[in-house]
């Protein structure tokens, strides 16, 4: 029985582009001095117009398969975690699926914010101790700068676009994800919140049927609030994993939290007791890129040399909701060498993977046609 779920590929995407804070401070009446000094942010990475939270997803995951060297057809399950998906239906993570054509993968994606890449670690890890699926891929893509206002100094500054990924395979050997809490105190939905569609012209006059209320899918959030909330929640919920894992802080070598604030995490750290080195953080370079930001700060504490093998690693969440949550990872990966030869056949198997997507839509419609010749497609009528 392969009871146990051992991370075995991480990968990362970033945009090209960046903002630095001396470019917000053209934007709206900021500074570099403020930002950093409150958030420990100096720039942030903006997705590109032709990039979507699924192109960041799939560039990730890609990366992650190719260090697990796992071709994308034995792919059993892909999870998203995501706050700013293109689409509510289909999801980011079928998107995906499609990109890497990975043929025999289920694929859904999950909505809890920047607690999101944990509470989908921990969706994975179930469904391979229980035996539903042989291994995972895990992501946390967002593509934040979609829904900031960016007329409002106290949100454009601290968020930032990315895409993180791990997978996960079943072994009998004990290890990997040792043990996970969630929590979620909803409660608190109001502190900081992204409505979903705001907007849906229909044919039909009366206010009731082209607005469900929202004002605008931009993020609104209580700062103070959400500090003080946050600070609070590291704490315990590292302290609640550890006991579940029967492990001592002491056990522990590194914590990747989930990259919000310098301040969020200097305040944790003295409330654990631990010195801030116990801690990696990226968010300098990379703002708060909500569920991806644990992923991408994992592939740059393995790219540093901060994690050996067995390595007791803690990541933690907290956000909208809301929610947190907190997992131990013995990390206990060996990647097997990547050769050039290797990754250019790699790039060929995903515009294969594109043109037997392209292939299928093209059947389908040639079927629908077929069936129903005197139907007007929508493709017809563009
Ligand atoms: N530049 C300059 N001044 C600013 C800016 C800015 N970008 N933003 C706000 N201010 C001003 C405010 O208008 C206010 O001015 P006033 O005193 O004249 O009214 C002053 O700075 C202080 O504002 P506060 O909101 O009280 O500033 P605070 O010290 O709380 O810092 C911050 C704000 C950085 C947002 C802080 O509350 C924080 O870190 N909160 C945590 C929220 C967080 O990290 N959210 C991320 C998403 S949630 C998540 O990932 C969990």
């Amino acid at each position: 029985m392969m009871r146990y779920a051992h991370i075995v590929g991480w990968g990362c995407y970033l945009p090209e582009r960046t903002v630095t804070n001396a470019e917000l401070s053209q934007l709206v009446d900021t500074s570099d001095e403020w930002i950093y000094q409150r958030t420990g942010i100096r720039s942030r990475h903006i997705a590109a117009t032709n990039e979507t939270t699924a192109t960041l997803a799939f560039e990730a995951a890609a990366r992650a398969l190719k260090i697990a060297d796992l071709h994308p057809s034995q792919v059993e399950l892909i999870i998203v975690a995501t706050s700013t998906p293109e689409y509510m239906f289909p999801s980011t993570a079928c998107k995906v699926q499609d990109y890497l054509g990975a043929g025999r993968a289920g694929a859904f994606d999950l909505s809890a914010a920047c607690s999101g890449f944990v509470y989908a670690l921990q969706m994975a890890t179930q469904s391979i101790a229980t035996g539903s699926v042989r291994n995972a891929v895990v992501i946390g893509s967002e593509t934040m700068s979609r829904v900031i206002d960016w007329q409002d100094r106290s949100t454009c500054v601290l968020f930032g676009d990315g895409a993180g990924a791990v997978v996960l395979k079943g072994s009998s050997i004990p290890g990997g994800v040792m043990a996970t809490t969630l929590r979620s105190d909803g409660s608190g939905a109001d502190l900081l919140s992204l409505p979903a569609l705001y907007h849906n012209p229909v044919p039909i006059s009366g206010a009731e049927f082209s607005s469900n209320g929202h004002h605008k899918n931009i993020i609104d959030m209580d700062g103070r609030q959400v500090y003080r909330f946050a600070t609070n929640v590291i704490a315990t919920s590292v302290m609640d994993v550890l006991k579940q894992a029967e492990l001592t802080i002491d056990d522990i070598d590194l914590i990747i939290p989930h990259q919000a604030n310098t301040r969020i995490i200097e305040a944790a750290a003295k409330k654990l007791k631990v010195p801030m080195e116990k801690f990696y953080l990226n968010v300098e370079n990379n703002g708060n890129t909500s569920a991806a930001s644990i992923p991408l700060a994992l592939c740059d504490a393995v790219r540093d040399g901060r994690l050996r093998p067995d390595d007791n690693v803690v990541f933690v969440g907290f956000g909208g909701g809301l929610t947190w949550a907190a997992s131990v990872v013995k990390w206990d990966v060996t990647p097997p060498p990547v050769s050039f030869g290797d990754q250019e056949w790699k790039r060929i198997r995903y515009m294969m993977a594109r043109g037997r997507s392209r292939m299928r839509r093209w059947q389908r419609r040639v079927e629908a046609a077929i069936a129903h010749p005197s139907a007007r497609r929508k493709d017809d009528i563009d």
